[in-house]
C-alpha cells in the first residue's frame, strides 16, 4: 500500500493568503513583509488555529529561496528548556542572515513551557541579537510569558477558527483530493473540529481512507464526537423530566466510546446555543459547571453524568414518569 503524506503537512499554507481566518492578524503580517520590517512577536491562542502556519508562511514570503537558512522552528518543550535558549537559539542568532535579508527569524513553539529563569535568559538573548534576529514566541496563554518579554513584543491573539474558515479550507482540500463533501459532511467537520484546523484536516484524512464520499457519521465516529442532535435530544429529554429515557440516550453515547467529559463539553457548547428562556439557560449552565467541577476533582464520571440528568429532571421536569 502506498504511504500517504500527512495532510496537515501537505496542506500547510505556503503563503499568508492561504491561512484561513485570522484576517486582521494576517493583514498585519502581510504589511510587515511589505515594509520588510518585523518586531518581535508573540502568537497566543489554542492549538491548531494557524500560529505555526502563519509564522512559516510569513517567513516564506520574507525570504523566498533563502528560507531554510534564515528561518528556524524550535519547540521549547522538546528539549530541556534553558538549554534551547543557551545553545540552539544563540548559535542560530549570532550568525549573520544569509543573502540580502536584514534579519533571521526564530520561531519558538510552546514558549510558555519555559521556566521563568529560561525566559529571563531568552530575554537577554533577544536583546543581544535584536540587530540580526527576530523572535516569534508561540504559546497558549500570553500571560505565561514574563512581562519583560511581553513588553518587547507585539502580541497577536489567535482565535478558534470560525465555521467559514474551517469550511473553506476543508472544501479546498476535499476538492484537491477528489473527495465528495456534502453540506452535511461539511457541517460535521466544522462541528467536530471545535475551531481547530488540525483536528478538521486529520478527521477528513481519516474519513477519506474509508471512502471518497465523506459521510457525517464517519466524522463523528473517527473523532469520538457525539452527534449534536443526539446531545440536544439528551438535554431536552432530561429537561422534560423523562429520566429513564434520558439515561438511555446517555448510555447509547457512552457505549459508542464517547467519554464523559466529551459529552459534558458538548452539552455546554449546545446549551449556549439552545433556544430556551434565559432563566433556564442559567440553571442549565450552573449544573453543567457543577458537574464539570466534580469530575475534575476526581468524582466518578458516570455517576456525575447520571446525577446531572437527575438534577435537570428535578429542576425542569414536571412529569411524574420514572
Ligand atoms: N488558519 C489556518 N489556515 C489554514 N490551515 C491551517 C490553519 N490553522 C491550522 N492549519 C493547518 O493545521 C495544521 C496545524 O496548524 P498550526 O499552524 O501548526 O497550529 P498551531 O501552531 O496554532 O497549533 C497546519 O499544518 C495547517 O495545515
Ligand atoms: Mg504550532
Amino acid at each position: 500500500m502506498q504511504r500517504e503524506a500527512i495532510w496537515t503537512e501537505k496542506y500547510r499554507p505556503r503563503k499568508l493568503e492561504e491561512v484561513s481566518g485570522q484576517e486582521t492578524i494576517i493583514r498585519n503580517l502581510q504589511s510587515y513583509v511589505k515594509r520588510r520590517n518585523l518586531p518581535h512577536l508573540i502568537f497566543s491562542g489554542p492549538a491548531g488555529v494557524g500560529k505555526t502556519a502563519a509564522a512559516v508562511a510569513m517567513a516564506h514570503e520574507f525570504y523566498a529561496d533563502t528560507w531554510a537558512e534564515n528561518f528556524t522552528e524550535l519547540n521549547a518543550s522538546d528539549e530541556r528548556g534553558i538549554e534551547v535558549v543557551r545553545n540552539t537559539i544563540k548559535n542560530f542568532a549570532r550568525t549573520m542572515p544569509i543573502g540580502n535579508a536584514a534579519f533571521k527569524i526564530i520561531f519558538l513553539d510552546e514558549a510558555d513551557a519555559l521556566t521563568d529563569a529560561a525566559q529571563s535568559a531568552l530575554r537577554r538573548t533577544m536583546e543581544r541579537y535584536s540587530g540580526t534576529c527576530r523572535f516569534i514566541l508561540s504559546c497558549n496563554y500570553s500571560s505565561k510569558i514574563i512581562e519583560p518579554i511581553q513588553s518587547r513584543c507585539s502580541v497577536y491573539r489567535f482565535k478558534p477558527l470560525s465555521y467559514d474558515a474551517i469550511a473553506s479550507r476543508a472544501k479546498y482540500i476535499a476538492d484537491t483530493e477528489g473527495l465528495t463533501l456534502s453540506d452535511d459532511a461539511l457541517r460535521a467537520i466544522t462541528y467536530v473540529s471545535m475551531g481547530d484546523m488540525r483536528r478538521a484536516i486529520n478527521a477528513l484524512q481519516s474519513a477519506a481512507v474509508l471512502s471518497s464520499e465523506i459521510k457525517p457519521e464517519m466524522l463523528y465516529e473517527i473523532t469520538a464526537t457525539a452527534r449534536p442532535d443526539e446531545v440536544e435530544a439528551l438535554i431536552e429529554t432530561a429537561m422534560a423530566g423523562e429520566f429513564l429515557d434520558a439515561l438511555d440516550k446517555l448510555g447509547v453515547m457512552i457505549d459508542k466510546g464517547i467519554s464523559g467529559d466529551e459529552i459534558l463539553a458538548q452539552m455546554h457548547r449546545l446549551a449556549i446555543k439552545m433556544d430556551i428562556p434565559a432563566r433556564q439557560k442559567v440553571e442549565l449552565m450552573d449544573r453543567i459547571g457543577e458537574t464539570d467541577y466534580r469530575i475534575t476533582e476526581g468524582a466518578n464520571e458516570r455517576i456525575q453524568l447520571d446525577a446531572l440528568i437527575a438534577s435537570l429532571c428535578l429542576v425542569f421536569g414536571s412529569s411524574e414518569q420514572g
